[in-house]
């Protein structure tokens, strides 16, 4: 065990969780749980692996480097899309160890509509499709253990993306850490917690696009209504083992199942 500061300042509060207040317990067994979901997802024979971030309990390189390689399938076959989440950052103060380590897979299709880290990256797929993946993660010092926000820069380089010519047909599906709704459908500090939903909300309105989120453990589904987009949240994988397997026509008619890990 690594001693409680090894992680920095940035990272104390997140090992003092881990420790002290018994999130380590959840994450027994986890390799294997992880393990086991990667030879069911592959057995749908899926377009697209998507992973909405918190792949890691702290974030330094080791851990994420550890993470990669238990996605190594998904990998290999050219199938992961990837984002980070909140834990992905507490060791992290220069904000680059994710990106460091999933570099290959953080290349954008629109890279001059990216700002300058990166973000939004915009993923082709087929004549149809297109996945943007965001940043939630763009908040200041300890806040980052309460809330994520996606800043007005970044909600304008998407605004940017989803007007572009190439993205006129196609349906998108939208990739965040942090969703604008928890299960309720309301703003939820602990299940949602992005403090800048509703200018999220407002870019993405009547817009062809599906939102998948990450952060809240529970596996959700709030349809789409009025000119909100479908809201999925994939919930925890490991800690509430499964998945959703989502078929998308276009970004109205779209089938999606939440499989428990078998
Ligand atoms: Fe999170």
């Amino acid at each position: 065990m690594r001693p409680f500061w090894s992680s920095g300042w940035r990272g104390a509060p997140g090992r003092f969780e881990l420790h002290a207040l018994g999130r380590l317990r959840r994450f027994l067994g986890v390799e294997q749980r992880i393990a086991r979901l990667v030879d069911q997802v592959l057995s749908l024979a899926p377009d697209r692996v998507i992973v909405t971030g918190d792949l890691t309990a702290l974030g330094d390189q080791d851990e994420l480097r550890h993470a990669r390689a238990l996605l190594e399938p998904f990998i290999a076959a050219g199938l992961l899309v990837v984002i980070p989440g909140n834990h992905d950052r507490y060791a992290d103060a220069r904000h680059a160890a994710f990106e460091v380590v999933f570099r290959d897979l953080l290349t954008s299709d629109l890279p001059e509509l990216a700002d300058e880290h990166g973000y939004p990256f915009v993923k082709l797929v087929g004549e149809q499709h297109a996945l943007v993946g965001l940043d939630s993660t763009r908040v200041q010092g300890w806040s980052h253990y309460l809330v994520g926000r996606l800043g007005a820069r970044q909600l304008r380089a998407l605004a940017r993306v989803l007007e572009h010519p190439c993205l006129e047909r196609r349906t998108v599906l939208l990739l965040a850490h942090h969703g604008p709704a928890g299960p309720s459908g309301s703003f939820d500090w602990n299940e949602s917690g992005l403090i800048d939903a509703d200018a999220l909300l407002r870019t993405i309105r009547d817009r062809r696009v599906v939102l998948l989120h990450g952060h809240s453990h529970h596996r959700y589904w709030h349809r789409a209504h009025g000119g909100r987009p479908h809201l999925i949240a994939g919930g925890s994988s490991t800690e509430r083992p499964g998945f959703w397997e989502v078929q998308v026509d276009d970004h109205r008619a779209l089938q999606a199942v939440a499989h428990p890990l078998r």
